[in-house]
């Protein structure tokens, strides 16, 4: 490998590679595109994406396993989510197979960037769908960038697999009820930096926001979706239409039920019932599984398993998924994508 970097300490930044894709879609189609060394997007100051938020975003990983080949998990998922989240804004979809073929595009020319087997390293990868062009009203783009740039990333959150402690947010929602907060959009973490900003002065890893109609039900975990295991061995996660539907989530919720022999549950959780719970975690792409070790919640501190040590059944799904990810493990079928 020519490039040589601190694998073990990547932690989770930007940084600029020497390819990125990019294709336009104009006059109502995709345009051929192509890789380019160029790193600044090039968009009219009318464009809806800087006024309106008219853009999505993904977010997945490449994968080093030990026979030094890369893989991807799971990017049909990601395609199939940005193009939900482009019906919601009135965005063109971009094909499955034009992103799969994009996505390895962009992993193979940075190849010697995703960081190797054993590091704990992955490549991440960005796609983002932009409204461009001369307009000012309310209304949709005529035309639309897709980009997709890539970086070497390590953990999320600086506790990797050491539990780390959550503020609920109580002032503050991410989205509306029947909002966006399913679709993957800016606006979404433009509202989340502030209730975001105070929970980390406060010393939390990041904040957990509560159902915007009721408040009083877990959502997500920053960005990333909440699991809680019971003492019955459930595998519970919050359902509802205003939190992203996590890949990483659905993952889990497979792999607990057919792997680990858990009971898989999609429901309400509501804050007031914490005690059910004798494991909790964030789980997500850039997460991973960050296992939770306590919540803060007005004046009331729940700590669930350990505020320092992972709990044994958070531990075993984060083996079999990292394990499934890395290679390591036998992967359910459609679940793993190489990139020759
Ligand atoms: C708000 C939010 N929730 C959940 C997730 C986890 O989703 P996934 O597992 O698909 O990465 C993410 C990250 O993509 C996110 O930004």
């Amino acid at each position: 490998m020519a490039v040589n970097l601190d694998w073990e300490n990547l932690g989770f930044s930007y940084m600029k590679l020497p390819y990125r894709y990019l294709a336009y879609y104009r006059n109502g189609q995709w345009e051929k595109g192509g890789l380019t060394e160029d790193a600044t997007l090039h968009l009219g100051e009318s464009s809806p994406c800087l006024h309106y938020g008219q853009q999505a975003f993904e977010g997945l990983k490449a994968y080093r396993t030990k026979d030094g080949s890369v893989q991807l998990f799971r990017p049909d998922q990601n395609a199939e989510r940005l193009q939900r989240t482009a019906d919601r804004l009135l965005m063109p979809q971009v094909p499955t197979e034009m992103f799969i073929d994009a996505v390895k595009q962009v992993v193979r020319a940075n190849e010697e960037y995703v960081p190797p087997y054993g590091s704990g390293g992955t490549l991440y990868i960005r796609p983002l769908l932009i409204g461009i062009g001369d307009i000012i009203g309310v209304k949709p783009a005529d035309e639309y960038i897709f980009t997709i740039f890539a970086m070497p990333v390590g953990n999320y959150f600086k506790g990797g697999l050491t539990p780390t402690n959550f503020l609920v947010s109580e002032d503050f929602d991410r989205a509306a009820p029947y909002g966006t907060g399913a679709a993957k959009v800016g606006g979404n973490y433009a509202a989340s930096l502030l209730p975001g900003k105070k929970a980390k002065e406060k010393d939390f890893s990041d904040v957990i926001y509560l159902d915007p109609a009721t408040h009083t039900k877990i959502e997500e975990v920053g960005a990333a979706n909440f699991f809680g295991i019971t003492k019955d061995n459930e595998f519970v996660t919050p359902l509802s239409p205003s939190i992203l539907p996590s890949i990483t989530k659905y993952s889990l919720l497979y792999l607990a039920e057919h792997r680990l022999g858990l009971k898989p549950v999609e429901g309400d959780v509501p804050i007031s019932e914490l005690d059910r719970f004798t494991e909790a975690g964030a789980c997500g792409t850039a997460a991973v599984i960050s296992p939770i070790g306590g919540i803060q919640y007005g004046d009331h501190f729940h700590v669930f398993y350990s505020e320092s040590e992972v709990g044994p059944v958070t531990r075993k799904l984060y083996d079999e998924l990292t394990g499934i990810q890395f290679g390591d493990v036998e992967a359910p079928e459609g679940w793993i994508y190489k990139v020759d």
